[in-house]
């Protein structure tokens, strides 16, 4: 009867009924409810049907991808990618007669199947109009014959590919050679390969990669450290992945160990210095197994990529992607190695359905994180780490529209970056502290154990994930907490007045001392910096009043020299506070900035600041342009949308 529920249960509604034939132990949930709640709410915003990916194509109900063969060259003169996938298929319904797959701005060249006598015959297919968020659909006849169905395709990219970033020798660390990665989440996996690209869909894979011989090729499967470089290069990834989980990345790169099965990979002027940054990589590895459970991917190594990578890290497994922007010479912004890492579990193992659920990957991601981070560094580390994430939530809470405040946020007829925010990210993190307190640490642990365990190398939805939370916590601690609680935090936006609000004593005192320099009482030079480190730094520059003086803030810089800090965090938060008070003195730096680095979330808010007056936008388009050939497809959509209102 369970397992016809589940089957069945894609809304909420018959969750909810199946759970009444089922309930042992308290009130049934009111999920159905919630729904109706939200439906009257937003009365435009209908909520998405659970389970159905909005984002994809593919007809992975009737024939589903199992496996991915690729054959690319990277052609850095045309910067393309051209070669062949092919796909093997699973029929999921018997007479299922088409195969639909996802692509994006793909020049297919032709189509063929494998008949039994083991030769690719041409099969009929249909490349649909493309929807400017979806890209084309790909219709592809199947055979009524063929049992171990075998889909090729060859293809070659377009130089404008959404998911990749084709580099300059200029454009990068050593200047010598070019460079290339991809980025595949959200749904831009479609633009390099063409492939059912919902994470609903898991696949094993391999792949043949072919690259001028001076180059390695790394990807999201198995690299041995020390692969002589010779232009061709074999992966396997034997673990079945979402596609928004393969990932390539080419250029002069050198690897170099950390610990038994964590290595680096970077250009070799960055090798040593990252080296030495994410020392602590091997022991966070063996930190997070021991709290919950054994690392299921083999080798976990780092790629350090050029500066435009347009986000702080990628989790491609085995391999994740990193931003240069976190070697800050002092370990002080590895918890995003902690994050990276962390999604081997939630998120790798145990993947979000649809991107309405990203919340499962990313709330229970931060929150590991923050596990992690208190176990190697200190409850005090952790806790300021967790202030300033809580800053920006609920800073973010005033700004966005109501939908996008739920942790399942309905992003139907948008493309999913366009809701990018941090309410998956911390709401979802507060939710499970919230949730950790009310049952116990011990208790709590063990039930994510058991959660990573149940549902290990599947794709789950919001529903699942509560209807397993409902059956395994809730129930089993009766009057512990009660569903309507558990409604709020998913499905209403806000925060829930009962979530526990992070403290720091350590911003405690950084909070008694602004207060005494912002009441005249000391010069800025006088204030005790000494133990700062650069999270009370970003807390103390964050909480200054958003108006200040000239004469205040040439005090801090000549102080604390901030607009020559070469932590990019810190710089980052002394910089929206020089262009909300105009202090001329940054803007060269700021200049500097925004053209070498292109990781969106510390260029945002800088292009968000400075349109706010026309001076500021002047500067902004001019600087735009100046840094927009070395930015990535996905923060050039970003920033044109800031500066001029458009998407692409
Ligand atoms: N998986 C995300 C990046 C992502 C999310 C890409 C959604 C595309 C769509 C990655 O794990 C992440 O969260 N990166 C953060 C790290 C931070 C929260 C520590 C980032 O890039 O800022
Ligand atoms: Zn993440």
């Amino acid at each position: 009867m369970r397992t016809m529920c589940f089957l069945l249960g894609f809304t909420l509604l018959t969750v909810a009924a199946c759970d009444k034939r089922t309930r042992t132990v308290e009130a049934p949930p009111d999920l159905a409810k919630t729904e109706e709640k939200i439906a009257a709410k937003f009365p435009t915003g209908q909520t998405a049907n659970a389970g159905h990916d909005y984002h994809s194509y593919a007809n992975s109900h009737e024939a589903r991808v199992t496996h991915l063969s690729l054959q690319l060259t990277a052609d850095f003169d045309q910067q393309i990618l051209k070669g062949s996938a092919i796909l093997s298929v699973d029929r999921v319904t018997p007479a299922a007669d088409e195969l639909v797959l996802d692509t994006r701005e793909l020049d297919i060249q032709d189509v063929t199947v494998l008949d039994s006598s083991g030769k690719w015959r041409q099969t009929y297919y249909r490349l649909a109009e493309t929807d400017p968020n979806l890209g084309a659909a790909l219709y592809v006849d199947l055979p009524a014959d063929a049992t171990d169905l075998q889909v090729r395709i060859r293809y070659r990219t377009s130089p404008a590919a959404s998911g990749l970033q084709w580099l300059t020798p200029a454009q990068t660390a050593g200047k010598q050679y070019p460079f290339l990665f991809t980025q595949s989440q959200a749904i831009h996996a479609r633009s390099w390969i063409p492939l059912q690209d919902t994470p609903g869909v898991r696949m094993t894979y391999d792949a043949v990669v072919r690259t001028p011989p001076e180059l390695l090729a790394v990807m999201s499967a198995s690299n041995e450290p020390g692969t002589p470089r010779d232009g061709e290069y074999e992966f396997s990834m034997p673990q079945a992945i979402p596609s928004y989980l393969i990932a390539l990345g080419v250029g002069d790169l050198e690897s170099r160990p950390m610990g038994k099965r964590t290595a680096v990979y970077a250009e070799p002027s960055l090798l040593e210095s990252a080296a030495l940054e994410f020392a602590d990589t091997e022991q966070m590895l063996e930190t997070t197994e021991r709290m919950y459970g054994p690392y299921r991917w083999g080798r976990y190594d780092l790629l350090i990529l050029p500066p435009s990578f347009p986000f702080g890290g990628m989790e491609n497994p085995r391999l994740s992607f990193i931003t240069p922007t976190v070697i800050a010479g002092d370990k002080s912004l590895v918890s995003l190695i902690a994050h990276e890492l962390a999604h081997s579990w939630s998120g790798n193992l145990v993947s979000n359905a649809t991107w309405r659920d990203l919340w499962l990957n990313e709330g229970f991601t931060s929150y590991l994180e923050s596990r992690i981070m208190e176990e190697i560094y200190g409850e005090g580390r952790a806790a300021m780490e967790n202030v300033l994430g809580y800053q920006t939530v609920m800073q973010e809470i005033e700004e966005l529209p109501e939908p996008e405040q739920l942790l399942a946020i309905d992003s139907q007829g948008k493309d999913p970056d366009d809701v990018f925010s941090s309410i998956p990210y911390t709401k979802g993190q507060l939710f499970l502290t919230w949730l950790e307190h009310k049952f116990g640490r011990e208790r709590f642990d063990a039930f994510l154990n058991q959660y990573f365990e149940q549902f290990a190398f599947q794709s789950i939805t919001t529903e699942r994930f509560l209807e397993y939370l409902r059956e395994n916590l809730l129930q089993s601690e009766p009057g512990v907490v009660d569903w309507g609680q558990i409604g709020r935090w998913v499905f209403e936006p806000g925060m829930p007045d009962e979530v526990i609000v992070p403290q720091s004593d350590a911003f405690i005192r950084v909070t008694e001392k602004s207060g005494a320099w912002l009441a005249g009482e000391v010069a800025a030079a006088d204030i005790d910096t000494q133990i700062w480190t650069v999270h009370e730094w970003r807390f103390f520059l964050n909480n200054l009043p958003s108006r200040l003086s000239p004469e205040q803030l040439a005090d801090l810089d000549e102080a604390f020299g901030l607009t020559e800090s070469t932590n990019n965090e810190v710089a980052h938060s002394w910089l929206v506070i020089a262009v909300r008070n105009d202090y001329a003195p940054a803007y060269a730096r700021l200049e500097d900035y925004l053209v070498s680095i292109g990781r969106r979330k510390l260029i945002t808010p800088l292009y968000e600041e400075l349109i706010k007056t026309d001076k500021g936008s002047d500067f902004a388009k001019r600087v735009y342009e100046l840094a927009r050939p070395g930015y990535h497809p996905l923060a050039v959509r970003t920033v044109n949308g800031i500066l001029y209102g458009e998407d692409s």
